[in-house]
């Protein structure tokens, strides 16, 4: 028996999630979207590259939520991109009935079942499906961290020459411009950056990160990152697959850890095949505590809006 995933929203992201599941092979993957042909026609091509690859998951593409029954993650990546004229409140309203409505489906479909959120804006969306679904916290956890943390690897390895492979970040925090990166708890070979770096350049590193997707979406001009986000979220399905315990920075639903209470926020967490395993809970300095609660009460702000 293999494992079943299903992606709902067929657009950059979840099209790219898909691919990279379909190539590790273990899980089949049912792509689903409103947009009838999409998700039939990106699982129909994804299906016709397995004979080159080498897979032999299945991979289906729906309109309706039947196909997706019994599925052990669903991610949801479905929502709108920012219009022109449209504030951030109208947004976040828009997301929010979509990823309720998603979350009323999936639910229906796969009781059982562990939520991996991505649709923006992150920790409101995690808030949303976790009240619908009505799951323990445990099976509800948004994707953020571990690409906001893959960016400040990233530059770190490219500002020290080293290989990516050697080099761990911390980011913690809400997903938005309040994230926190943590130098203290990032390191090269076991060796924080603070012993490798200057103040300044840490700075500039910490501030590229904060701006990381804004970069990308200067570039790109329509639409946002997709092949980071979707290696993230892929990290995250995989740990808990594969039942892997990683220790991996995601939203989780605080309560009490940290002094937040009752909020999606950042933290590093093991993730297992249960789901949330762990809430890690790191010594912090009292400026990154006030960092941290800066972000909450931030990401509070955008949950207040929703009402929920
Ligand atoms: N958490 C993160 O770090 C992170 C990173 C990248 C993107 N995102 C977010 O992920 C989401 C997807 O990004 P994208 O680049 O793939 O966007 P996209 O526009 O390419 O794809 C979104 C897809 O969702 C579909 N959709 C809309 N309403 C739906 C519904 N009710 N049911 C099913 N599908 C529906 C659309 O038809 C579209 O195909 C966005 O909200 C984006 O901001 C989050």
């Amino acid at each position: 028996m293999r494992f079943k995933v299903t992606v709902v929203g067929a657009g950059h992201v979840g099209a790219t999630t898909a691919q990279r599941l379909a190539e590790k092979g273990y899980a089949d993957v049912v792509l689903t979207d409103i947009v009838e042909g999409v998700p039939q026609g990106k699982a129909l091509d994804l299906a016709e590259s397995a004979p080159v690859e080498g897979y032999d998951a299945r991979i289906t593409g729906s309109n309706s939520y039947e196909a997706t029954g019994n599925s052990d993650i669903v991610v949801i990546t479905a929502g709108l991109p920012r219009k022109p004229g449209m504030s951030r409140d109208d947004l976040l309203m828009k997301n929010y009935e979509i990823v309720r409505g998603v979350t009323e489906q999936v639910v229906r479909h796969s009781p059982g079942c562990i939520l991996v959120v991505v649709s923006n804006p992150l920790d409101a969306m995690c808030q949303a499906a976790l009240k619908v679904s009505g799951f323990p916290r445990e099976r509800v956890v948004g994707m953020a961290g571990v690409l906001d943390s893959a960016r400040f690897r990233t530059f770190i390895a490219m500002e020290l020459g080293v290989s990516v492979e050697n080099v761990h970040a911390l980011v913690m925090g809400g997903h938005g411009d309040t994230m926190v990166p943590l130098p203290r708890f990032s390191t090269v070979a076991g060796v924080p950056i603070t012993e490798l770096m200057t103040g300044e350049t840490i700075e500039k590193l910490v501030k590229r990160t904060r701006e990381g997707g804004a970069e990308i979406v200067a570039y790109l001009k329509t639409g946002s990152a997709y092949y980071a986000p979707s290696s993230a979220v892929v990290e995250m399905v995989d740990s808990i697959l594969m039942d892997r315990r990683k220790i991996l920075p995601c939203a989780a639903y605080l309560q009490g850890e940290y002094g937040i209470k009752d909020l999606f926020v950042g933290v590093p967490v093991k993730l297992g095949s249960r789901g949330i395993e762990n809430i890690i809970e790191l010594k912090l300095a009292p400026e990154e505590s006030a960092m941290l609660r800066k972000s909450a009460e931030a990401v509070s702000e955008l949950v207040g809006v929703m009402k929920i």
